[in-house]
């Protein structure tokens, strides 16, 4: 379709110029394009109302002057219905140049050149040590993970960053805390869970005890200054926090090539602070010192606190610097929940300010708010739904389905784990990102509803077709059934799918799409016999087959779901 659709671009830009004398580059038609969603309105739709006022003519006009004598290789029919230009694809075409691209690029199909050569930072999931990993970090985790194997599959470098919150006065905190009701047999014991233990009785005590905070406070100036005995301990609780972390990303087959945390720009905010100041950036305000953003019609970017500790910003200020200098990446991309937006936008601000010219490089990806069995989640009081129970959860559920409809299964536990995690990760990123979601337990884990499971289930029936038959000609024919033209259709709308996700940071365009792959292979199953049909049918068929399961191969892997060959 992408074939097709550039030729069509170049064609109607030429004939443009010649019916209008007007100049509209084809890439800027490339953009206009619809697909439309019922086949009787062709298979490709050009909407003339977007050009109406370039050419101040009224859509209808446009469509009918365009459409004259208009000559469109692989086309075999064009209508003009309400201003729009509908184009119907040959089934010459679809076998011969659709599918026959898709079969030579085989899993390759799909994959963009756009990002070659260059360069891309992600920053996502980056939780809290000695904080609970829950499900609240879901979104950064699966969204940061698909948007950077969206932008792999695009042709791009890519660096995965773990901005580990391991840095700030919590940690001077959580030394005092430790300090004073802790034990180490506790901690290694019951890790991360008794560091939150603690964590929270400082809260209680401080209420009672307000000298405490000045205790933490010092605690945390002694750390900043290297003090060597405090250091021991947070390096201790960071190692434990991230080999609790690391179970879920293992489980999640995610790994990042960089793990700097905040501590990381513990020496390097200083020349950073001072080149704010030398830039003339910083003001006084309350003893503290800030950057004043009321011109952008935002509140201060703080950037030292009174007693002269560093904040959120000056850490991240320093980290895009810092990846600037070491990656020179195309763009930066940081994935958090949308309350931390207004922070993004200010410290980009201030890079610009900066002079640097890379400002419009960052991006922020924000994503909205998730409550289980509509649950809001409350972190405080240590109830939120912790990541590993999630999943362990999601994967004991499926087992016991698996248990239930094929007993005899040889491998329950993987087939239960790829099911599980997929299942999580498919609720997760099946909607836009910015809406807010509710995880409901029996919708997630449904074989039947649009689900991870139920895309498992599609790409299984795919595997096992071309598992049982062989094909013994590869002379395809030239008819088509409606089902099979439209599983070609909707096969070869993969590429465009795909840079559409990657423009706009959108791991749901993929889902949604994976969801039209399925519900067109299963109507195409049902309906179309294939190891009864004909040589040239089987063929055809079973290129169809092969096809589906290397775009949903593809499609699974690029939103983080694990694929399973039987269920
Ligand atoms: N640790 C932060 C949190 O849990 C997220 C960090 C996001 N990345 C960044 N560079 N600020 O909210």
């Amino acid at each position: 379709m992408q074939n097709f659709k550039k030729t069509l671009s170049e064609i109607l830009s030429d004939k443009i110029k010649a019916d209008f004398s007007a100049d509209v580059p084809a890439l800027e038609i490339a953009e206009m394009f619809e697909f439309p969603p019922e086949s009787h309105m062709g298979d490709i739709a050009f909407p003339s109302f977007k050009l109406s006022r370039t050419l101040r003519r009224s859509p209808q006009q446009i469509a009918e002057t365009l459409s004259t004598s208009l000559e469109v290789p692989g086309a075999s029919k064009i209508e003009v219905i309400s201003g729009y230009l509908n184009v119907f694809i040959s089934h010459e075409y679809t076998v011969k140049s659709m599918l026959g691209n898709m079969l030579t690029l085989g899993d390759d199909f799909g994959k963009l050149e756009v990002g070659k050569g260059k360069t891309m930072c992600i920053d996502y999931s980056s939780p809290n040590m000695a904080k609970p990993f829950h499900i609240g970090h879901l979104g950064t985790t699966a969204i940061g993970n698909s948007i950077k194997r969206i932008h792999e599959f695009s042709g791009y470098d890519c660096i995965g960053i773990n901005h580990l919150g391991d840095w700030g006065t919590q940690y001077g905190r959580l030394a005092v805390a430790y300090e004073k009701w802790g034990s180490r047999e506790e901690v290694e014991r019951l890790g991360v869970k008794e560091l939150v233990r603690i964590y929270q009785k400082f809260y209680i005590e401080a209420e009672k005890d307000p000298t405490l905070n000045d205790e933490a406070r010092a605690a945390f100036t002694k750390m900043e200054n290297g003090d060597e005995k405090l250091l021991e301990i947070w390096r201790w609780f960071k190692e434990i926090s991230l080999k609790e972390f690391m179970k879920t990303y293992d489980l999640l087959g995610i790994s990042f090539e960089s793990y700097s945390g905040e501590s990381f720009y513990n020496d390097k905010m200083d020349a950073v602070v001072k080149e704010l100041d030398e830039k003339g950036l910083l003001k006084e305000s309350d003893g503290a010192k800030i950057v004043p953003l009321e011109d952008y019609k935002m509140p201060p970017c703080l950037i030292l606190k009174s007693d002269g500790s560093t904040l959120y910003a000056t850490r991240d200020i320093t980290a895009a610097l810092y990846r600037k200098n070491t990656y020179n990446f195309d763009k930066c991309i940081y994935v958090t929940d949308a309350g931390q937006s207004l922070h993004f936008a200010q410290f980009f601000k201030v890079i610009g300010l900066m002079g640097y010219d890379f400002e419009d490089k960052l991006v922020h990806v924000p994503y909205g708010k998730i409550s289980v069995d509509g649950q809001k989640l409350a972190t405080r009081a240590g109830n939120a739904v912790l990541l590993e129970d999630l999943f362990d959860e999601a994967i004991k559920r499926v087992r016991a389905v698996i248990e239930e409809k094929n007993p005899d299964c040889d491998c329950k536990d993987e087939i239960a784990r790829k099911v599980g995690v997929g299942a999580v990760i498919f609720n997760q990123l099946s909607t836009s990102r910015i809406k807010d979601i509710n995880f409901v337990w029996d919708e997630a884990l449904n074989f039947d509803g649009n689900t991870g499971p139920y895309v498992q289930y599609t790409y299984v029936r795919a595997c096992s077709v071309l598992e049982k038959t062989e094909a013994n000609t590869f002379e395809l024919p030239t008819e088509l059934c409606e089902e099979e033209k439209e599983m070609i259709k909707v096969l070869s709308l993969f590429p465009i799918r795909v840079r559409q996700a990657l423009d706009d940071y959108e791991p749901s365009v993929i889902s949604r799409y994976m969801l039209d792959v399925c519900h067109a292979f299963n109507r195409f199953y049902h309906n179309c016999p294939i190891i009864k049909a004909g040589d040239t049918t089987k063929a055809l068929r079973l290129s169809i087959c092969k096809t589906v399961k290397s775009v949903l191969g593809n499609a699974m892997w690029l939103i983080g779901m694990e694929k399973t060959e039987k269920i």
